[in-house]
């Protein structure tokens, strides 16, 4: 495998990534419900925690995921055109796509695209030593916004994948704006693999985003954290506890830092005031049902070809297709 590191260039570690975060971070702080975008969750540290709470026994959608592409492997490569290069929206540790990549020997590139340069270089580097006959194009950058394939991909049919559920994190309105950029990224007649979470027993859910040995927790305060030290801020980290509940109405896990007494955190000279119980709404992660993610697919320009499950039905793997551009 061939690793091109110089695309890790665009890191966003750049200033106007981090004039970015502080606009985002002043803005979400200043709402009446307070607020910060689960995006800047996945700093170095940020990244390490999520893939430790891949392998919680209480988070089921990881390995679910993983069981569900091995057992259908065969079924979603001949469902992938010959020589595609394969666009994974938001890499991180790469597991997953090697269960692809291991079952399409057809398919010739992978181009990893994650806001975490340093972790994406780490991942491309690895993957570069294992999987010999597939190029590899990094691209470091925020998947929610346009951005520009290598060009070492021109002319190859591409594949897009995005599981994990991450589509689950976006705002309905925004999943759906995140899926029509995609089909503009991949192109007309590309396909689309994407992991869903599926909708179930309160207990189950409740319990993988409050884990017994509280590593969602250090995920979630790791927040301010990074946030004290690239924005300069002085949250008291101690004085914030881990939040997460099940919002059956919105079929929505929500992710809160609770402010634990009466206090002032400074940011960029300005004072934002916190009640004792006062929230910020860090995350939601959206669960679904098969026909509510056919819907938002269809609303976001994309024909819904095929759909993967596991017995228990925790979990699901839909592969799209492009719809031409309207
Ligand atoms: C990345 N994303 C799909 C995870 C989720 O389940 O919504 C993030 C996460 N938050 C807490 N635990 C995991």
């Amino acid at each position: 495998m061939n690793v091109h590191i110089r695309q890790l260039a665009t890191s966003l570690a750049s200033a106007d990534g981090l004039e970015l975060f502080a606009a985002d971070a002043i803005a979400g702080l200043a709402a009446e419900r307070k607020r910060l975008p689960p995006k800047y969750f996945y700093d170095r540290a940020g990244s390490e925690l999520f893939e430790e709470i891949t392998r919680l026994d209480e988070y089921y959608p990881t390995r679910t995921e993983a069981r569900i592409l091995a057992d259908n492997a065969g079924a979603i490569a001949a469902l992938v055109p010959a020589d595609s290069a394969l666009v994974e929206f938001g890499a991180g540790a790469a597991t997953k796509v090697r269960i692809l990549l291991a079952a399409a020997a057809h398919v010739s590139a992978y181009v990893p695209v994650d806001i975490s340069a340093e972790f994406l270089a780490g991942e491309a580097a690895r993957l570069d030593h294992d999987i010999a006959r597939v190029a590899v194009h990094p691209v470091a950058a925020d998947f929610t916004r346009p951005f520009v394939l290598p060009a070492a991909i021109r002319g190859k049919p591409r594949a897009g994948f995005f599981p994990g559920s991450t589509i689950g994190n976006f705002e309905p309105h925004d999943a759906a704006a995140f899926l029509r950029q995609a089909a503009q990224v991949l192109g007309k007649g590309a396909v689309f693999i994407v992991g869903a979470d599926l909708d179930k027993d309160a207990a189950v859910l409740r319990a993988a985003y409050n884990d017994a040995s509280g590593v969602t927790a250090r995920f979630n305060l790791n927040l301010l954290t990074r946030i004290n030290r690239e924005l300069g801020a002085d949250f008291d980290v101690d004085a914030f506890e881990h939040v997460a509940c099940y919002n059956r109405m919105r079929a929505r896990i929500e992710m809160h830092l609770a402010s634990r007494k009466r206090q002032n955190v400074k940011l960029r000279g300005l004072t934002f005031s916190f009640r004792a119980g006062e929230t910020i709404h860090t995350e939601n992660s959206y669960k679904f049902t098969i026909d509510s993610f056919r819907a938002l697919a269809r609303e976001g320009g994309w024909t819904p070809r095929a759909v993967f499950c596991d017995a228990e039905n925790l979990f699901s793997v839909h592969v799209l297709v492009a719809d031409a551009p309207r």
